[in-house]
């Protein structure tokens, strides 16, 4: 990495930072939090729903300035307006950034090129929910008059990551009368075991891409075609029925051959990322119905109308993209655990890896030169108290500093017993573990042999944020998704990187494409690749019989 023209390491609030980092590296939040008793409570803020504590940080009330005239000094808060008025901000696609416009309430003005975009938006949700409650009643039949029971999304990346965490994040809201399956690796594993039990008679496809023409997507809807159709005798009239796409791209639909009236458009503003709350997450709509999905896009809007107005020292997101910042830029941490306390949440950190590093993954500046600073962290995570199982032992003791976000809720969904006091009592604990630890003195007092100490020891010092919401609902669903969408915003603000293409992902692809004869070739191909890729080829070629 190499100096940029416009050098975010210029900023005065940059470099004030670099100083304060030195002074403040070595406090201990042990020390903060006795010198301030109110601390647990100062350092917290609320808005839409959801409680975050960012008390548990490695910041002092200098810091939290320093970060907020950092965000002000990126030009923060004209970038956040840019996007609101539709603006072309991804500017290497030319293309405005609009996931906003997705969950606009009817009434509201957005406009792109001129022509404002909210009425396209209700215009294709009401069309959604007239189908969705069509297949939910069973008023939509299949080809032989069979109501549908088993609904198989197609897609990859946000035609697929969105759809997949929202079905079982909102499970308990779903009409346990329909089957869902998602079907999105091109290892023919996922289809096959996706169909294993399925009765084509009974069985609808959604085949969702936002471009309609990526491999793994498109091979496995020619795959699915194929199994209705062997399982209808042949017979091309039955795809009507069994058949639906989302997409952008209504030429390539139609080429397919599903009936553009059967197709549920999305537009080029919205990023694939992006996208679970456009007509990709048409299954997620037919699992939980058209209210509950409304309430979903609902949290969605006031998540978005908390970061658009709200002053950036109660703004959740920017604190939270702020905080990113501070440990990935100064204290060089690697990486972010997302951990939801909530087994519906299940998918939720495998959702945030695309929204986050596919987004502010980049090594360039808006203006093309080469950052002198990281970008996005590695986010990943597991959802607790699983993962204190496995892999918190590095968290807690091992030599890297990974800040954590705990997610909780103050209501179960499946009251049971005890089981929520004990779940959040773990969230409160790990937090509390993580940043107070356990000194040498206090292992040696409970009589640890001294030769084991050390292995007893907790630094502490480890940074968490709490977030809690009293239940997850659909719209506290679509908070929590808003909110992590506008922390990634506001790091991609400051980095002054195009957080809305991504374009590597297109070398391997083509790649890809380049060997994919190399491998189905009779006879023995001549590759011009390196002498590993060559010789990895020759050897498959050869294996596979
Ligand atoms: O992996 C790259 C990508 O373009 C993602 O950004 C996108 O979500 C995914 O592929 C799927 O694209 P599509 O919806 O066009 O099939």
């Amino acid at each position: 990495m190499t100096g940029s023209i416009r050098e975010l390491r210029e900023y005065p609030a940059w470099k004030a930072l670099e100083t304060h980092y030195e002074n403040v590296r070595e406090i201990h939040l042990r020390e903060l939090f006795a010198n301030d008793p109110t601390r647990g409570e100062r350092m917290t803020t609320e808005a839409a729903g959801i409680y975050l504590d960012y008390s548990k940080n490695r910041i002092t009330n200098k810091t939290f300035t320093l970060l907020m005239q950092l965000a002000e000094e990126s030009g923060l808060r004209a970038r956040i307006d840019a996007m609101f008025r539709g603006e072309k901000i991804n500017i290497t696609e030319n293309r405005a950034v609009l996931h906003v416009a997705l969950r606009a309430p009817k009434g509201a003005s957005i406009l792109v090129d001129g022509e404002n975009v909210v009425p396209l938006v209700h215009a294709v949700l009401d069309r959604m929910a007239d189908f969705s409650n069509r297949v939910r009643s069973g008023t939509w039949k299949g080809h032989t008059g069979k109501r549908i029971r088993n609904i198989i999304n197609i897609g990859i990346g946000g035609s697929d990551l969105g759809p997949v965490m929202a079905y079982e994040a909102l499970k308990h809201y779903s009409d346990r009368a329909l089957t869902f399956r998602f079907v999105s690796n091109i290892d023919g594993t996922d289809f096959a075991e996706a169909v294993y039990d399925c009765d084509p008679t009974e069985t609808l496809f959604i085949i969702s891409s936002k471009t309609f023409t990526t491999l793994e997507t498109m091979t496995n809807a020619h795959t699915a075609r194929a199994w209705l159709l062997h399982g209808f005798g042949g017979d091309e009239r039955s795809v009507a029925g069994h058949f639906v796409a989302v997409s952008t791209n209504r030429g390539e639909v139609a080429k397919f051959g599903i009936d553009t009236a059967n197709m549920f458009e999305f537009w080029d503003w919205v990023g694939g990322r992006y996208s679970m709350d456009s007509a990709i997450g048409l299954s997620t709509m037919l699992a939980i119905g058209p209210d509950n999905f409304r309430a979903l896009l609902d949290g969605f809007h006031q998540m978005d109308e908390h970061f658009r107005t709200a002053p950036f020292e109660s703004n959740l997101p920017v604190i939270m993209g702020l905080l990113n910042i501070w440990y990935c830029n100064f204290f060089d941490a690697h990486t972010v655990a997302v951990l939801p306390y909530e087994q519906y949440l299940k998918r939720f950190p495998a959702y945030l890896q695309q929204m986050t590093m596919e987004s502010n993954g980049k090594h360039v500046t808006l203006d093309g030169a080469e950052v002198s600073y990281h970008t996005s962290p590695i986010y990943w995570g597991e959802p607790g108290t699983n993962g204190q199982h496995s892999f918190y032992q590095l968290i807690h003791q091992g030599t890297r500093l990974i800040p954590c976000d705990f997610i909780g809720f103050s209501q179960p969904l499946n009251p049971l017993g005890r089981h929520h006091d004990v779940l959040m009592a773990n969230v409160f604990a790990q937090a509390e573990a993580l940043a107070f630890g356990k000194t040498l003195e206090q292992v040696k007092a409970e009589g640890t042999p001294d030769w084991l100490v050390p292995h007893r020891v907790f630094e502490g010092n480890r940074p968490s944020n709490t977030i809690l919401a009293d239940r997850l609902t659909p719209k506290v669903l679509g908070i929590l998704i808003a909110f992590y969408e506008h922390i990634v915003f506001t790091q991609g603000a400051v980095w002054n990187i195009n957080s809305f293409d991504q374009w590597g992902v297109e070398l391997g692809k083509a790649l890809a494409q380049r060997i994919v004869p190399e491998l189905e070739s009779e006879s023995a191909p001549i590759l011009n690749h390196d002498s590993s890729t060559n010789t990895l080829i020759r050897r498959y070629r050869k294996e596979k019989g």
